[in-house]
């Protein structure tokens, strides 16, 4: 590694020509080789500003916490790889590198487990707000909604001290396990279960949402561990849609609460994490049109039919998610392990093929992301479709606490306030009601 890539930061500039004016723009290099032309003045120094719909080609903020590089299929959080995460590491620990930039020490890691285990409690009236929910609600809209009313429970939110943040973020990691799996017994008409704080934190999730009425749950260790790693390999990516809502929200020095709440709604989209409810539905969709994957390749490349294949493609790689090919094998194992036969594996690796095969998505690059096969290992867990969603928030929230925190460690930082291009009416005349036709 040499120094420049050690040291971020400004390594030259460009020159921009705009009507004669000539600007310098400084380029900056993070430590992989990414560059990028810092725009910040280009507004003050031109009167212009940058079109890019959908933020594609914008990089919102520097950030140390995750590098993704999309054509050769990396990701790596804080330097180290998700392969040798997803294999060795437990999503706690990962979550703990995540947000506090390093991997914990063994000191440093139980007592951060510890610190959550005595968080999982749901305040009273908290409980009690579930009964406002019909039992069919979708649980990304009353997880969203419980989210932000804890910051009702927790007023010295509203006064935003990162440097003062474990106890909320402690308390987010603990209580987004319980109101999931109060969300579920809801659905099901089952009364809570509180949490055992001697079991482990993937054991808990598993126990508050299937234990019998007097408690009772004994936890598969295959199950164990595939929710945990599912759990890690949803922890981190970068400025996604939901993460730079977390951002955004956040530079508005709105509370903790509010931040993750609103990246729980980002998330909830069929085109961002709902992907792998639509990937499961997709499935059995097919299966009950008799299971013919090149009929539902042509309508999905028939422009007209709008029809998109869930879990294919992705804004950043065009090339293997990685993690899509890490949850293929854990398919194969999982489902192995528990004796469970899905006919949707078998569809979903023969679609997987024909699509890699055909020359609209070779063109576009477009491979399995990491939706296409975790809603099949969900299923054989017992995890309901529509709480899969769910299950990407639990994954996702110490990358999305992460950003905050990274958001808000950072110096100048600003209120996010993109601008636009107005394309609307010139200055036009106010005509009165009784005038209009
Ligand atoms: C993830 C996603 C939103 C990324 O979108 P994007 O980077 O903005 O890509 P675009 O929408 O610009 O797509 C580029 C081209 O590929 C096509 N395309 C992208 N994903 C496709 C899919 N899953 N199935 C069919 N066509 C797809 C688009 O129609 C477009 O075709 P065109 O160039 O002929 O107009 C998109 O790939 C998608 O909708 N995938 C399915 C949903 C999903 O799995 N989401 C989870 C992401 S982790």
């Amino acid at each position: 590694m040499t120094a420049e890539t050690l040291h971020p930061g400004v390594v030259g500039d460009v020159e921009l020509s705009l009507n004669g004016k000539h600007v310098k723009l400084p380029v900056y290099k993070g430590t992989e080789s990414e560059c990028g032309i810092d725009i910040s003045q280009l507004h003050s120094k031109t009167s212009y500003v940058t079109l890019d719909p959908g933020l594609g080609n914008t990089g919102s903020c520097t950030s140390a916490i995750t590098h993704i590089d999309g054509d050769q299929g990396i990701l790596r959080h804080r330097g180290i790889p998700i392969e040798v995460l997803a294999e060795k590491s437990s999503f706690l620990e990962t979550s703990h590198l995540l947000i506090y930039g390093k991997l914990p020490t063994r000191d440093e890691l139980d007592s951060f487990a510890r610190e959550i285990s005595q968080h999982y409690g749901l305040p009273k009236r908290a409980k009690a707000i579930f009964d406002g929910f019909e039992e069919d609600a979708h649980p990304m809209a009353i997880m969203a909604s419980k989210v932000v009313a804890l910051s009702t429970y927790y007023p010295d939110c509203l006064q935003v001290d990162v440097k003062n943040s474990r106890l909320h973020i402690v308390r987010l990691i603990a209580k987004f396990i319980t109101i999931a799996a109060h969300i579920y017994r809801k659905s099901k008409q089952k009364a809570f279960i509180d949490a055992d704080p001697a079991l482990g934190y993937v054991e808990n999730f598993m126990r508050m949402m299937f234990a019998d009425e007097a408690g009772k749950y004994v936890a598969d260790p295959v199950i164990v561990r595939a929710l945990d790693m599912i759990f890690t390999l949803h922890a981190d990516h970068g400025q996604n849609c939901s993460t730079s809502t977390v951002r955004m929200t956040g530079s508005s020095q709105a509370n903790i609460y509010a931040a993750i709440a609103a990246g729980i709604c980002a998330l909830w989209g069929p085109w961002h994490g709902g992907a792998n409810q639509a990937v499961i539905e997709m499935l059995e969709t097919i299966q009950q049109d008799g299971g013919d994957v090149r009929k539902f390749i042509q309508h999905v490349k028939d422009r007209k039919s709008g029809v998109r294949l869930m879990g294919f493609g992705h804004r950043i790689y065009k090339n293997f998610d990685p993690r899509a090919q890490i949850l293929k094998k854990a398919c194969d194992d999982v489902l192995g392990k528990l004796g469970v036969h899905d006919p949707c594996l078998d569809l979903a690796k023969k679609l997987e093929k024909v699509a890699l095969e055909d020359e609209y998505f070779i063109e576009r690059k477009l491979y399995p992301n990491v939706d296409f096969y975790s809603g099949i290992i969900l299923r054989a867990l017992g995890i309901p479709v529509n709480s899969f969603t769910v299950i990407f928030a639990i994954g996702r929230l110490p990358g999305w606490i992460a950003h905050w925190k990274e958001m808000l460690e950072t110096p100048g930082l600003k209120i996010y306030r993109p601008r636009q291009i107005y394309v609307g009416p010139t200055l036009s005349r106010y005509i009165p009601i009784k005038d209009r036709t």
